[in-house]
C-alpha cells in the first residue's frame, strides 16, 4: 500500500504545470475507436483511469500505442469483441463510454454495469433512455447492460438530470445515427465540449456543445486525426487551492474554466493574477470565509467541493459548503476533524469553523479528489502527515507530488 509522507507548515511557493483534462480524456480515449484509421492523441494525462481505460480498449481488440508520455495513437479497425470485462469496470465506471462508442460504430456493445463509486450511489438510467430513444434494445442481466440495434436513429432526448456521462455517452452513440439527435439539458463542462471538438475532428457533425442543447446530425463515418487534450480544470483548481496559503503560479491552464474557482478565492480575500494561459494565486495573510454550492458547470464544480473545504477550514470564520450533485461527497471531514478542523455536516451542508492550524496525522484517502484535499490539509499542517491509499490520488493526478 502506498503512502505520501508529508512534512507541512511551510507556505507553498513556485510554479507547477498542469496536464491534460482526465475527464476530457477519458471519453476522447474511447471515442477513437469508433473510427478504423489511426488517430493520434496529445496530451493525454498519463494517470491510474486512463491506462485502465487503454487496457480496456487493448483488451477488445483495439490497437494502442505509446508514443510519448502523454501521446497515444490508437486504432479501432482491429476491434473482434463487443464485451468489456467487468475487471475494467471494477476499476473505473468510465469504462462504460465503451457502452456509447461501441453502440455508435457497431451497432452492439455489451458492457459490465459499473457498481456505486467513492461518493455515492451512481446510476446510468440517463445512458440507458437515451440509447433506448436512438432505437436500440437495452437490457441488464448478470451485471452485464447489453445494448442492440438494427438501425440506429436519431432521437430527442431529454436528461432528467444534468449527466455528464450520459451526455458524452450519447454524442458517442448518435454521431452515426440515421438523422439528427437532440440532447437537452446536456451537461456543459469543458471537458462536454472538448469530446465534441474531437469527435467533429473525426468527421462527426456536433453542435451546441457547451450549452445545455447539442444537436449531433449523423455522419457514414469516422476518419483519424489527431487531437491534444484540454488541460485539467480541476487539477488546475486543486493547486488554485492549496496556494490559498502561499503563491503559486499555475500553468498550462484555460482560465476560463476556472471562472468558478478564482471568483470563490477573490471572495475569501485571495489575489489573482491572470494571464492567457497561466494564473497566479496570492494568499497574503489571513483568507476569510465564504459559502460555496456545487452546480453542474459553469456552476462550482463538485470535484472541487473537498478541496475547497480545506482550504475554508484554514480560512477566519464561518463559512457552508453545499454538495448538490453527490449524495456522500463527505467522507474526508472526520480526516480533517482528526487534525483540528471544526467541521459538522448535516444532510447535504458542511458547517465550518475556520481554525488557525491543522495538526498532523495519519490519514486515508477515501476517494480522488477528497485524497488530494487531504494533501493540501496536511501540508498546511505542523509536522509530518501520513496519508495512505494515494493510489486514489493516482487515479486523477499526475506525478502529484
Ligand atoms: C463525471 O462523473 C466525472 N467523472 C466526475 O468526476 C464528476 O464528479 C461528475 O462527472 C460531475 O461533474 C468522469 O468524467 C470520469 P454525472 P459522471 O453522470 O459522469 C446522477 C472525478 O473526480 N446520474 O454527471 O459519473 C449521478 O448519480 C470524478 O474525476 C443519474 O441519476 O457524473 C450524479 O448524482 C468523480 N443518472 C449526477 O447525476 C444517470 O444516468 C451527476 O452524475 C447519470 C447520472
Amino acid at each position: 500500500m502506498e503512502q505520501y509522507v508529508v512534512k507541512g507548515g511551510v507556505p507553498l511557493r513556485g510554479e507547477v504545470s498542469i496536464g491534460g483534462a482526465k475527464n476530457a480524456a477519458l471519453g476522447i480515449l474511447a471515442a477513437a475507436i469508433m473510427t478504423d484509421e489511426t488517430v493520434t492523441i496529445e496530451n493525454v494525462p498519463n494517470v491510474r483511469d486512463t491506462r485502465v481505460l487503454l487496457q480496456a480498449i487493448e483488451g477488445i481488440g483495439a490497437k494502442v500505442k505509446y508514443i510519448y508520455n502523454n501521446t497515444v495513437q490508437i486504432n479501432g479497425g482491429s476491434i473482434s469483441d463487443l464485451n468489456v470485462e467487468y475487471e475494467y469496470i471494477r476499476k473505473i465506471r468510465a469504462s462504460y463510454y465503451l457502452l456509447g462508442a461501441l453502440l455508435g460504430k457497431y451497432k452492439e456493445s455489451n458492457v459490465a454495469l459499473p457498481g456505486g463509486c467513492n461518493i455515492g450511489s451512481s446510476p446510468i438510467d440517463q445512458h440507458l433512455k437515451g440509447f433506448k430513444a436512438l432505437g436500440a434494445k437495452v437490457n441488464i442481466d448478470h451485471g452485464v447492460v447489453s445494448a442492440k440495434a438494427e438501425n440506429l436513429v436519431g432521437g430527442h432526448i431529454y436528461f432528467d438530470v444534468v449527466t455528464v456521462g450520459a451526455t458524452i455517452n450519447l454524442m458517442m452513440a448518435s454521431c452515426m445515427a440515421e438523422g439528427e439527435t437532440i440532447l437537452e439539458n446536456a451537461a456543459k463542462e469543458p471537458h462536454i465540449v472538448d469530446v465534441a471538438n474531437f469527435l467533429n475532428a473525426m468527421g462527426a457533425n456536433i453542435k451546441g456543445a457547451g450549452t445545455d442543447v447539442i444537436r449531433i446530425k449523423g455522419v457514414n463515418r469516422l476518419h483519424g486525426c489527431t487531437y491534444s487534450i484540454i488541460p485539467d480544470q480541476i487539477e488546475a483548481g486543486t493547486f488554485m487551492m492549496a496556494a490559498a496559503r502561499g503563491d503559486i503560479v499555475i500553468k498550462d491552464v484555460i482560465p476560463k474554466h476556472l471562472e468558478s474557482i478564482t471568483a470563490k478565492l477573490l471572495e475569501m480575500g485571495c489575489k489573482l493574477v491572470e494571464g492567457d494561459d497561466w494564473i497566479r494565486v496570492i494568499a497574503e495573510g489571513e483568507v476569510g470565509s465564504t459559502n460555496v454550492k456545487t452546480l453542474p458547470y459553469p456552476g462550482f464544480p463538485t470535484d472541487m467541493q473537498p478541496q475547497i473545504a480545506v482550504a475554508l477550514a484554514l480560512a477566519k470564520g464561518s463559512s457552508m459548503v453545499t454538495e448538490s450533485i453527490f449524495e456522500n461527497r463527505f467522507k474526508y471531514v472526520d480526516e480533517l476533524n482528526r487534525m483540528g478542523a471544526k467541521i459538522k455536516v448535516e444532510g447535504n451542508t458542511a458547517y465550518i469553523e475556520g481554525v488557525e492550524k491543522f495538526t498532523s496525522a495519519q490519514l486515508s484517502a477515501p476517494d480522488l479528489r477528497a485524497g488530494a484535499a487531504l494533501v493540501i490539509a496536511a501540508l498546511a499542517a505542523d509536522g509530518i502527515s501520513q496519508i495512505d491509499d494515494i493510489e486514489y490520488i493516482q487515479r486523477g493526478y499526475e506525478d502529484f507530488e
